[in-house]
């Protein structure tokens, strides 16, 4: 046998006993001669002491030990030294007093030591397959199994099954920019890497599988950001002869079956449900994180008189006036003022009004033109106290209500009202996090591209309208439209989206007509999809969640890169093995490509 426990299983019990381990020089110490060893594999440390009163060479041997060398140790299993024990490591009451060590492998100068977390990102990416044996990475792979496997469990058990589809495919318009394969056999043409399943999953319900599943990779084009890669994992999931409401238990389910199997946690079910009107009226966001308040309130009828003008302007453009009160805020420096400013444009607003309520005074440039009335009002309506900082969004409905939600996260975190820094700084136990799961229903079914001067599904073109809204689908009154579409949102993160689908080839059809498609275009693109939904096609729904995300939150990191095994890094490029590379000229004669010169480029 190679080794015959691993290195976190030595106890007590085992004193006495002659063992064999194997793995990596953690650390090693050298104590006036004698050298301690931590070797190190995936389960933990144990000690291992080379005394050379014991055994001269091999102690002379382990000398020449240096971190990250591979070895394997036999000997015998001794009590610590009283006194010496640590109460830390699970093995921390023995240690190996080794009689063979065999060097199985040393290691070059390492890139980083493996106990410090790198501040160079790019360093460690290069190195991955070294970055990985840092614990925290490797536990984060292991929560990642833990968390597939208690999704292909729990479908399972629900009838759900697991169907593979391509990945060399078509276009599946979610959004962003396809990945391009070129076709060698049939040259000048492309397959596209899926954006999603969402066509095959669709069409396999034609197929009659009426429940599907599957942690498919899916790949977009898109920028990237802590939550976003190129290539990134999704469970999957459509059904037949469903309602939402079918999609929301077996979803619910599932997360219940990944929080119990990846943390031990009950997950309260069924989660909380909103519209997205009133996520977005309440949170300016439709994906609000409710673990904290500061929600927006509406102020358009104490102001629809008003005579500050910018208010007023924006009531009589029928838009809003909203606000928000920082509850404690009012020592707002002029930095965190010029920062939330800065952020407010941003986002669209041409300006940011505040007060700040200090020493019973309202200070604020704006105060001025508000009347007692419009003054009282709004004292009550948002409970305005000594020491708040209210914050004004007077705009359309749309960016008043974003630049607010905007605001609001980060005013939590520069108050850190989740209380992350406090914790960090005093190094206390932070405790049962907060898992504040939320659907959001009712998107609206299309939204406005002023770049395309074209209307565009907001979830994707498959999505239908609500029932109640049909008449108004009918009749072209398309911002109005909602769609059968939900999200599911943890802690303030979209960690899933979905819909009930359209079964009827006319509505598709329509749908596709709404959305600027030329009738060439649906028949080219589409066309194997509304001659499926001819051939009877059941009523049909799903969704997808982002594994990644899901799992980054699980772990408690901030960029889903930790969780996955080899990401690309933040301008797409694997650092590691160098790709994107150039190719043979060879390969590219063979498809039919000649690239352009650069400068044409
Ligand atoms: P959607 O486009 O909303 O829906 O994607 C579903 C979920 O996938 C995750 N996700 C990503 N994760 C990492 N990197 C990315 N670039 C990325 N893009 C998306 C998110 C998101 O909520 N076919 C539909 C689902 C359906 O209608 O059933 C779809 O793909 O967590
Ligand atoms: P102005 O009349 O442009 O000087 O604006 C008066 C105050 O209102 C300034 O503090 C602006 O930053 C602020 N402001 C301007 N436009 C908006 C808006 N759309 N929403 C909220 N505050 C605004």
């Amino acid at each position: 046998m190679f080794r015959t426990h691993d290195c976190n299983s030595l106890r007590k019990s085992d004193i006495g006993g002659q063992v064999t381990l194997a793995g990596w020089v953690n650390v090693t110490r050298d104590h006036g001669g004698v050298i301690f060893i931590d070797l190190r594999d995936r389960e933990g440390l144990t000690q291992v002491v080379f005394r050379p009163e014991e055994n001269a060479e091999l102690a002379r041997e382990a000398h020449t030990l240096r971190s990250e060398d591979v070895i394997q140790v036999s000997g015998r299993v001794a009590a610590r030294l009283p006194g010496t024990e640590n109460p830390n490591l699970a093995t921390g009451d023995v240690e190996l007093i080794p009689s063979k060590l065999r060097i199985l492998n040393r290691a070059d100068t390492l890139p980083f030591p493996i106990d410090a977390e790198p501040q160079n990102e790019d360093l460690r990416m290069t190195h991955r397959y070294f970055d990985l044996r840092r614990p925290r990475l490797a536990r984060n792979l292991r929560v990642r199994h833990r968390a597939a496997k208690a999704t292909r469990d729990y479908l399972d058990s629900q009838g759900f099954v697991e169907v593979e589809t391509p990945i060399l495919s078509k276009s599946t318009p979610e959004g962003a920019r396809d990945f391009l394969v070129p076709s060698r056999i049939t040259p000048g043409k492309f397959y596209a890497l899926p954006q999603a399943p969402q066509q095959y999953k669709q069409l396999l319900m034609v197929a009659g599988v009426e429940k599907y599943f599957q942690i498919a990779k899916c790949f977009r084009d898109e920028d990237m950001r802590a939550d976003r890669q190129l290539e990134f994992t999704q469970i999957d999931i459509e059904a037949s002869f469903v309602t939402p409401d079918d999609i929301f238990i077996v979803t619910e389910g599932m997360l219940a079956a990944i929080f119990k199997a990846a943390l031990n946690i009950d997950v309260k079910t069924p989660f909380d449900r909103l519209t997205y009107r009133d996520a977005v009226n309440r949170f300016g966001s439709d994906k609000p994180d409710r673990r904290f308040g500061i929600e927006l309130v509406d102020l358009g009828e104490i102001f629809r008189e008003s005579s500050f003008k910018v208010f007023r302007s924006a009531l009589d453009a029928s838009g809003v006036v909203k606000a928000i009160n920082a509850k404690g805020f009012a020592g707002i420096t002029i930095g965190q003022a010029d920062e939330l400013t800065e952020i407010a444009k941003l986002h669209g607003a041409k300006g940011l009004a505040f007060i700040k309520i200090e020493n019973g005074e309202w200070k604020s440039p704006i105060v001025k033109f508000f009347s007692e009335k419009e003054k009282t009002a709004l004292q009550s309506k948002l409970n305005i106290e000594e020491g708040d900082c209210v914050f004004f969004g007077a705009d359309k409905w749309q960016i008043a209500c974003e630049v607010l939600g905007r605001l609001r996260v980060r005013i939590a975190e520069i108050q850190d009202l989740l209380g992350r820094a406090r914790q960090r700084q005093s190094g206390s136990d932070p405790g049962a996090p907060e898992w504040d799961f939320l659907w959001v229903t009712d998107f609206p079914l299309f939204e406005w591209s002023p770049e395309e001067n074209k209307w565009n599904a907001m979830h994707h073109p498959f999505t239908r309208p609500k029932a109640e809204d049909m008449p108004l689908f009918e009749a072209k009154k398309f911002p109005d439209v909602r769609a059968e579409a939900y999200d599911i949102v943890l802690n303030g993160v979209e960690i899933g989206g979905g819909s009930m689908r359209i079964h009827e080839p006319e509505l598709q059809d329509k749908m596709f007509e709404a959305l600027g498609i030329s009738s060439e275009d649906r028949q080219s693109q589409f066309g194997h999809l509304l001659r499926a939904l001819r051939l009877g096609a059941p009523p049909h729904g799903g969704i997808a969640l982002g594994l990644d995300r899901l799992v980054m939150l699980i772990c408690d990191e901030q960029s889903i890169r930790d969780v996955m095994a080899f990401p690309k890094n933040n301008r797409g490029l694997d650092l590691m093995s160098n790709s994107p590379a150039e190719v043979d000229p060879r390969q590219l004669r063979d498809l039919g490509i000649k690239l352009a010169k650069e400068k044409n480029l």
